[in-house]
This record gives structure tokens, sequence and C-alpha cells, in this order.
């Protein structure tokens, strides 16, 4: 166990940002954390960097999780229960699980980030959030000095949002997440409600689909949409879609009859941030050296030297313009640190 000082960032986040750490450690064993700070010091789990935006240079304990595991836990008449460390890349996860026969978590293939990340914001695409598959998390708090296992109900997941968000242990560095079970059902059956994959898989005239075959399906379209970090920096999407009353989808959808909505079971609307973003004209816009993506409004991108101070000018101006044209607020996704 190593701790380095003055450490670049600029490699640990998908946008490419600027940023120095004063102190780092790498973590690859869930006793390392026990022994890496005492409570009190200032400290950011770092996981794949692919949903941060740094705002610049950071004087506190950069903690990078480099933990591994990927093991089938146990199994019941029902279910596989699969264990996977923190440190694990996500996408990588996924194909393993595939290949090892435990189908389920194929519609969130080609996600950025660390499986340790994938909680706290409750991954979702294609019709699949990653709590719906998730049976625990084990966590080590430092307040505490212990760690702990939070059950799927006691994560409290909702639409890009779980415990760890909403009592903000993940931003305070209170909890670093060390490893998740997932609990995959036997029964499979695809899940290809949306259009985007079933078109895809008819394409490839695919008509009784594997879990491989999906979750070739949806790298293709997520291919096709997405920049890859690796060329043109980004975080993904970079604002959650919106949530509204239904009296205002309503108003909103007939002024604009092409606005997609989304009800949710609670009774209001989500709305599509990105069809908002490019009908306020930002699809393929930039406003210095960050703009919005070409092929997908709602992914904002680095198109080489900016700073996290580029990406704040470029976000508000987006807010403003869909908040003047349509009255919506926009709530980025990402982590400022
Ligand atoms: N749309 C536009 N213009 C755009 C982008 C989208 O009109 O520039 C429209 C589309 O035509 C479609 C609707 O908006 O009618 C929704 O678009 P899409 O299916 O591409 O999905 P999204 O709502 O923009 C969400 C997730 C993605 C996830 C996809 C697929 C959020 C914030 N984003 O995007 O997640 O891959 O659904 O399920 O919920 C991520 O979070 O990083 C991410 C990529």
């Amino acid at each position: 166990m190593h701790e380095s000082k003055n450490i670049n960032l600029t490699p640990f986040n998908t946008l490419a940002l600027p940023g120095q750490a004063a102190r780092y450690q790498k973590i690859t064993t869930p006793e390392q954390l026990a022994a890496a700070t005492t409570a009190n010091e200032k400290r950011f789990i770092l996981g794949g960097g692919s949903n941060l935006v740094l705002n610049g240079n950071f004087d506190g304990l950069i903690l990078h999780m480099a933990i591994p595991c990927k093991r089938l836990l146990k199994e019941d008449a029902e279910s596989f229960y699969i264990e996977a460390g923190a440190g694990e890349n996500w996408h990588d996860f996924v194909q393993w699980t595939l290949q090892q026969g435990y189908p389920g978590l194929e519609n969130l293939s080609l996600i950025p980030g660390t499986v340790g990340a994938a909680p706290i914001q409750n991954v979702g695409a294609y019709g699949i959030e990653v709590g719906e598959l998730l049976h625990n998390v084990t966590a080590w708090d430092f307040e505490k000095q212990a760690f702990l296992t939070v059950d799927r109900s006691a994560c409290r997941f909702g639409y890009r949002d779980s415990v760890f968000k909403q009592q903000g242990w993940h931003l305070s560095g209170r909890m670093a997440i060390t490893s998740v079970v997932f609990r995959l059902p036997k029964a499979w059956v695809a899940n290809t409600r949306y259009a985007d994959v079933t078109q895809e898989l008819a394409a490839q005239q695919i008509s009784t689909p594997t879990p491989q075959d999906v979750a070739n399906a949806i790298i293709a379209v997520r291919q096709r949409k997405l920049p890859d970090p690796a060329i043109i920096p980004n975080a993904g999407s970079f604002f959650h879609n919106p949530v509204v009353d239904h009296n205002v989808a309503h108003a909103l959808a007939s002024q604009n009859p092409a606005l997609p909505c989304y009800p949710q079971p609670d009774g209001r609307v989500k709305l599509a941030a990105g069809w908002l973003i490019e009908q306020a004209g930002w699809k393929g816009k930039n406003l210095g050296p960050v703009g919005m993506y070409e092929k997908q409004a709602l992914v904002l991108v680095n198109r080489g030297g900016a700073t996290g101070a580029d990406v704040r000018r470029t976000m508000a101006a987006v807010q403003a313009d869909v908040k003047a044209r349509f009255g919506v607020d926009l709530t980025p996704e990402p982590i400022f640190l």
C-alpha cells in the first residue's frame, strides 16, 4: 500500500479535465481502506471517473478503487448470486457474466465506469436499472470505522438516485463501496422493449435473441449514438431527464406535439432532456472548447483543452436556454469535485 503526492488526475476522469490531487492512493483490498485514512480528513472515492467534473486541484486524499473480484457467490432454485469487487470495470464485468451463463445485465452493456459506482446513481439504460438486479452492497463506513451491508430495499433506488446520493455519503467521502452482490433470476426473458434495440435485432435478422445477442445489439446502438471517451472526452448523459408534474408535461406537449414524454408510476412524467436541448439549438453547438454532441444532445463533450470552468459555462448556458424556451430546469448528472 503506497500513497503518492501531487498526482495528475486528467487520465482518471473521462472528460479529461485538468487537476491534481494532493494525495492519492490505489485501493486493491477492502482492508486497505481501514488503514488508509483517519475518520475526519477530506477524501474522495474515485471509481472510473466517468461521472465527474473536476473543478481543478483537489487538496485532499483520492482513494482510487481497484478492488477486484468476479465470482458466483451462491445459487438457489431461482437465482444466481454474483459478487463483484468495486474496482471491476462495469462493461467487462457484464460481459463476464454473459460468458459464464449468468444473464440479466446485458442491457447495461458498455456503460462506462466501475461496479462500485453503478449503485450510487443507479445506472440504467434500455429499460433496466442496476437496482432492479442488485441484492446488496458492502461499504466501508469511515465514520463508524466498520464495514456495513446495505440490502436492496435500504438502497432506496430511484431514477439515477440511491441512499448513497440522498445522504451525501458518496460526495462527502463518508462511505466507500467495496463490493456488490447481484441477484440474477435463472428464468431469463429478453428485455427488448426499446425501439432502438428491436430495430437493431431486426436489422441483424435475429428473432429469438440470446443474452449475448441483446448485449451485442445494445453495444451497436450505443456505439452509433454515444462518443467513445477515449476519442472524444465526455461523461455520458450530462443531465438527468427531468421528471415534471403531469400538468406541466401536458401543457408542454400541447405546444410541442413531438415532445417525448414517459409517464412514471407516481403519475409524474419524464421528459427527454436530449430533445429539449436539441430544440434549444444546442445539438452539435460549442461554447469555447465544450459543446453538446452532434449525435446525442444530452452528452456534453470536451473538444480539447477544456477546464472545469469551461464545462460549467456551457452547462449554465444550456440550462438557461432550455429554461427560457420550455420553463424546465435541467439538473446535471455528474459529481462536481
Ligand atoms: N432525443 C432527441 N435529440 C437528442 C437526443 C435524444 O430528440 O439529441 C430524443 C430521442 O429521439 C428520444 C428521446 O430523446 O425520443 C430519448 O433519447 P434516448 O433514447 O437516446 O435516451 P435518453 O433519454 O437521451 C437515457 C439515459 C441514457 C441511456 C438511454 C437509453 C438518462 C439521463 N440517460 O438517455 O444513459 O443510455 O436513456 O436507455 O437517463 C447515461 O446516463 O450516461 C446514459 C447514456
